[in-house]
């Protein structure tokens, strides 16, 4: 197939925290997995002389040209910041917990009864279909992913605890030497490998001081290797915490102490965090990846989004399978909305009295911001924000084509939208309110196709 697309049809992307750019009639072309160039408002009777003056012939057999359906478009790729790949069998399990019975009862037996890839492949297979992680499967799906081991030497049982410092650094970094083996092949040219390894300290509770420090060394030596971990998720799991790292001041301190921040650094919930916590994040060059669904299903709490985002915090979103039920990353997008609407009219004291100015404290999160979140939040909080996000030419096009209409509650207004002899104008109003409907009440079903690095890689359309 082609490696060359040119589209035609509206498209929708994030171009800041508070701006979503709404295309109508724009032609974008993809060369190699590369956003290569995109012009706006062309008139149908002028495609091909537009694509003419960028040196391109519409019935080269080398191109494929695809112009979406009117009332359909195209946006970036949505991207989950966190997520547990051997959880996935336990999804919609564990009601009645919070995180540290949550953990020994539930969570830990089953990560245990991953022993051989066949069990592995089960599980996670299915998870992929939404968006999820582990080796194998993911890079057979052609799906961008970064993925890690947990390092735990204490606080699980003896059946899936890590029985030295020494074993879980050499199998960290065998991990990390064979995914990036794998890198070279499928992808190719200049495009980002699509598997990158990860680092994964569990988090502080499940880590002896000899393995943080062990971490430590290793991630000091490796600039370029991702690091993730859990903070401040739990307020029993926090005191635990530093009941375990006495002289560190804050549970955040501990990652800091430990070399464990810096930019690319992936924090799961930072549902408790003080103000001087989040200025450290900043400071590091850290981020945060949001769980709403989890915080609200474990009782954990609510994250203090708008405070983040109005200290400069990198915040994407996470799905945090099986501590939150619900796989992708809309339903997060749409718990961070309600979350935010209610720390709006119900502000907790600690919520951003600081000096700085409050722009998203205490207040609803706006869909530009919202969707910012989702993809370019996503895409700085991973380091790829040079890569992925929006569609920035030079950028690699991951993509979602939405096609309204398949789900029940995603039908309304279809029609009026696939109206024709509208103004551009009328038809980009339209476009915002498709927009709007599908973040909130759209499915699997309403997504045509999945395309990563310009291929096609999964949708509803066969
Ligand atoms: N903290 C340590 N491990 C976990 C986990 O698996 N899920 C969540 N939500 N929090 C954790
Ligand atoms: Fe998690």
């Amino acid at each position: 197939m082609s490696r060359n697309t040119l589209y035609y049809g509206s498209f929708v992307h994030s171009i800041s925290l508070t701006e979503l750019e709404y295309l109508v009639d724009a032609l974008v072309y993809v060369a190699d997995g590369t956003i290569t160039w995109i012009e706006k408002d062309v008139e149908s009777s002028l495609v091909q002389e537009m694509a003419g003056r960028h040196g391109l012939i519409l019935d080269d057999m080398g191109l494929e040209f695809v112009q979406l359906d009117e009332g359909d478009f195209v946006c970036p790729g949505l991207i989950d910041t966190h997520t547990h790949a051997p959880q996935y069998p336990n999804l919609g399990l564990g009601q009645e917990y919070e995180l540290l019975d949550w953990l020994q009862q539930l969570t830990f037996p089953r990560e245990a009864k991953f022993t051989d890839l066949g069990i592995c492949g089960k599980g996670v297979r299915r998870g992929c279909q939404a968006e999820s992680e582990r080796r194998y499967v993911v890079l057979r799906r052609g799906q961008r992913s970064l993925v890690g081991k947990c390092n735990m030497n204490r606080n699980c049982p003896d059946y899936y605890c890590e029985s030295s410092v020494d074993s879980s650094i050499a199998d960290t970094q065998d991990l990390i030497t064979y995914i990036r083996s794998l890198s070279t092949s499928p992808q190719k040219g200049s495009l980002r490998p699509l598997v990158q390894p990860v680092i994964t300290p569990r988090f502080a509770l499940s880590c002896t001081s000899e393995l943080m420090d062990a971490l430590g060394t290793l991630i000091a030596s490796d600039p370029d290797v991702h690091i993730q971990t859990h903070l401040s998720e739990n307020r029993t799991e926090i005191t635990e915490t530093l009941r375990s790292f006495p002289d560190c001041g804050s549970y955040t301190e501990v990652y800091e102490r430990y070399g464990m921040l810096r930019e690319g650094t992936i924090l799961a919930h930072c549902v408790w965090l003080s103000e001087g916590e989040m200025e450290v994040i900043k400071r590091t060059g850290a981020g945060v990846s949001h769980c709403p669904t989890s915080n609200f299903n474990l009782m954990s709490g609510g994250a203090k989004v708008g405070a983040m985002l109005d200290k400069g915090l990198n915040v994407g979103l996470g799905s945090d399978c099986s501590g939150g039920f619900a796989l992708g990353v809309l339903p997060q997008l749409r718990n961070a909305s309600m979350l935010s609407k209610m720390l709006a009219v119900q502000p907790e004291p600690t919520n951003g009295h600081g000096s700085t100015p409050t722009q998203f404290t205490n207040k609803p999160l706006p869909i530009p911001t919202l969707f910012y979140l989702a993809t370019m939040g996503g895409a700085s909080l991973c380091k790829m924000a040079d890569t992925v996000g929006n569609f920035l030419p030079g950028k690699e096009f991951d993509a979602l084509h939405v096609t309204p209409g398949r789900s029940p509650n995603f039908f309304l207004d279809v029609g009026e939208a696939r109206k024709t002899g509208l103004t551009r104008e009328q038809r980009r109003t339209k476009l915002k309110e498709t927009f709007e409907r599908f973040l909130f009440v759209s499915d699997d079903r309403d997504i045509a196709g999945v395309f990563v690095q310009g291929r096609r890689v999964g949708g509803s359309r066969a």
